[in-house]
């Protein structure tokens, strides 16, 4: 598409470099628009994986025909594919399609039956693609089986859960609204990978998605997008392949995307009140740690299989009860994370190195 030619090859001048000073909205989009260059030559379309939906539909149908195949993550979320990404599928039954705004069921009993429909569906992968790594996760909150399938796509089965599709439609829902702030996360999540913030890295702490939440709970603080009530979205109103949604580039040539990311960066750095407040897209406004009773008292008494809970850096799930995203950000995670925001700016988000 003849916009990527108009891309700037040039980041940072040689000046700006020598003086150190603080680079401008436009340089930054631009070096951040530059990172993404890659993506240019590359078919985003999301039919790309719909070859490997239709592999994970035979498999699931071998253990039982009944159940439905639904894809999340950030496929649904950008209605992309990025290559390199790995696809999150869930397995649904009728029922949790049609109640498709009920709650996960979190009890032993339930992720006992989870790992053993898993367990089963491992079997017949392994047997179909004798080449493939499956590995099954039993230790996590949420039994999950993931196929490293050589040259096609990585991908992660869970089963019975509709939290990740009703999560990943409505972090869609948002990006619709404004389809360019995908940049702004992208750029944040390419970042938080780099710097080593990401849980998908070692020694990282927030996931990706956390890293969605802040997006958007900053978006939503400044007026950049219209709350979303999380109840409405219904899992029987979504597709189970995300429709393709065209990623166009930036707008005015990236300035207004740098701007976004200095705000960003400033937001959190500055403005969230990471003592009293929670990242939260619940409800619109504002929400304390006080209200969800996540104080250092919780904290000392907290644990999930074993791991403590860290109320330093709170980022509420929207659908999960009592779940912290940041339940992993420690005190040393926390500064680390405020180091990196304040680097951030300079290394406009860490594209100029
Ligand atoms: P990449 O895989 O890094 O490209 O990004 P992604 O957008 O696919 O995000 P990620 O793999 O982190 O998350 C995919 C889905 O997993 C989300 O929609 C969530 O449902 C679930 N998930 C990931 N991290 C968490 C977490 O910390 N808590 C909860 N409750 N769910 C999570
Ligand atoms: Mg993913
Ligand atoms: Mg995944």
């Amino acid at each position: 598409c003849v916009f990527w030619l108009l891309f700037p090859r040039e980041g940072f001048t040689e000046k700006q470099k020598q003086q150190r000073m603080p680079p401008t909205a436009l340089v930054v989009g631009q070096s951040v628009m530059k990172a993404f260059q890659h993506l240019s030559t590359q078919d985003l379309h999301t039919r790309r994986v719909e070859e490997a939906y239709r592999v994970v539909v035979e498999c699931i149908t071998a253990v039982d025909p009944a159940m439905r195949l639904y894809m999340f993550g950030s496929t649904a979320v950008y209605g992309v594919h990025e290559k390199g990404s790995d696809v999150d599928f869930v397995a649904l039954s009728k029922t949790d399609v049609e109640d498709g705004k009920g709650e996960d069921a979190g009890t032993q009993v339930a992720k006992g039956l989870q790992a053993e429909f898993l367990g089963k569906l491992a079997r017949v992968v392994r047997q179909k693609h004798l080449s493939w790594n499956v590995e099954e996760v039993r230790r996590t909150r949420v039994p999950v089986i993931r196929v490293k399938g050589g040259s096609s796509v990585d991908f992660d089965i869970t089963v019975n859960r509709r939290n990740g599709v009703r999560n990943s439609a409505l972090l869609r829902a948002y990006f619709e609204q404004d389809p360019p702030c995908r940049w702004l996360s992208m750029g944040v999540k390419r970042w938080s990978k780099r710097a080593g913030l990401n849980a998908s890295v070692v020694g990282g702490s927030i996931t990706s998605y956390g890293f969605n939440l802040m997006v958007v709970y900053y978006l939503l603080q400044r007026g950049a997008l219209r709350f979303i009530e999380p109840h409405a979205i219904d899992v029987a109103n979504v597709a189970p392949v995300p429709p393709y949604l065209p990623l166009e580039p930036p707008r005015n040539d990236g300035a207004e995307l740098g701007e976004q990311v200095l705000d960003f960066l400033a937001f959190y750095m500055h403005e969230f009140d990471a003592a009293r407040h929670v990242v939260s897209l619940s409800r619109p406004g504002i929400t304390t740690k006080e209200q969800l009773n996540w104080t250092k008292n919780a904290e000392d008494l907290a644990r999930m299989n074993g791991e403590k809970i860290n109320y330093q850096w709170c980022i509420e799930d929207p659908y999960e009860l009592n779940l912290n995203v940041g339940r992993n950000v420690t005190p040393l995670k926390r500064d680390f994370l405020r180091k990196h925001l304040e680097k951030a700016r300079e290394t406009a988000l860490l594209t100029t190195t």
